[in-house]
């Protein structure tokens, strides 16, 4: 039998390090500051350097030395190991990897270089290989479990749009590779799961449509709640998969659509 701990100390995130891949704005900013919100010091991963210390910087305000940020490329292998190092060294250890960092590209197959195509395969799922890797051997190392969290998207299970084929391809990987690992990781007492977000307002939407930061860009997709998602409405989703809330899940994804795929 497990405690049966109060709704706060089931959200409690106190103690315990977080870090969250392309934490600077979008959907990976709304993560952030709900995990910082429930008590974890976090650690902001980008390779905008200028947006990721303006995050830390409001973080810090509202709490002292409760976030760090770290200009990291996450499909760069050295940039990776020395990400983990610089997170050990500030925090002593970590205890959450939220994987969001992605980007998505809209080019049609007949027009797509293997350039663009390795691109967005290194970034979306080789990104999530390398931080996994390195990340969970440190969790084993300190022995006392961890909890990751891999940003996929409805497009890992159904594709949204004509000229995704590469992302669609990548987030498909990252769905087979989170089962996987779920499978290896649970010894150590790592779970790990996923998240399928739907359509979300963020500066990466706003730039993949041609519309101005902010926009409901609804009309793009057929989603029967009428609206466009907010980055909060997934921070919340990984606040209870990073919490105890979800001490009974590994392995799963949970899809955050407002329906979308029911259409
Ligand atoms: N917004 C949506 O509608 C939507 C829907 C489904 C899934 N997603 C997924 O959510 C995640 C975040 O999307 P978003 O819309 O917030 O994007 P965004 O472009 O608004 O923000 C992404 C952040 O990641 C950073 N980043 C990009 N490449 C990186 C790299 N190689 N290393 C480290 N950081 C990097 C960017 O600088 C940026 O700060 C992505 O994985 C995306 O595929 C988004």
């Amino acid at each position: 039998m497990t405690d049966r701990l109060s709704i706060s100390q089931l959200m409690d995130l106190s103690g315990k390090v977080a870090i969250v891949t392309g934490g600077a704005q979008g959907i990976g900013r709304g993560i952030v500051d709900r995990l910082h919100e429930a008590g974890a010091r976090v650690v902001v991963v980008d390779i905008d350097e200028s947006v990721a210390g303006k995050t830390v910087d409001e973080l810090n305000a509202r709490r002292q030395n409760s976030a760090l940020s770290v200009v990291a490329d996450v499909s760069d292998s050295q940039s990776v190991d020395n990400l983990v190092s610089a997170v050990v060294k500030h925090f002593g250890g970590v205890d959450i990897l939220v994987n969001n960092a992605g980007i998505y590209p809209f080019v049609p197959l007949a027009q797509m270089t293997e350039e663009v195509f390795m691109k967005v395969i290194n970034v979306n799922l080789r990104g999530v290989f390398l931080t996994i890797k390195k990340v969970s051997q440190q969790m084993i190392n300190q022995g006392r479990g961890g909890k990751i969290i891999n940003i996929t998207s409805i497009d890992a299970l159904h594709p949204s749009a004509v000229g995704l084929a590469h992302y669609d391809a990548s987030k498909h990987g990252v769905w087979g590779f989170t089962k996987n690992v779920a499978l290896e990781l649970a010894p150590h007492k790592i779970w790990v799961n996923a998240i399928a977000p739907g359509g979300v307002t963020t500066p990466g939407v706003a730039k993949a449509m041609g519309v101005a930061a902010g926009a409901q860009t609804v009309e793009n997709f057929k989603v029967p709640m009428g609206r466009m998602g907010e980055p909060d409405e997934i921070g919340k989703v990984v606040l209870f998969l990073a919490s105890n809330m979800s001490s009974y899940m590994t392995g799963s994804q949970i899809v955050v659509d407002g329906g979308a795929l029911l259409e």
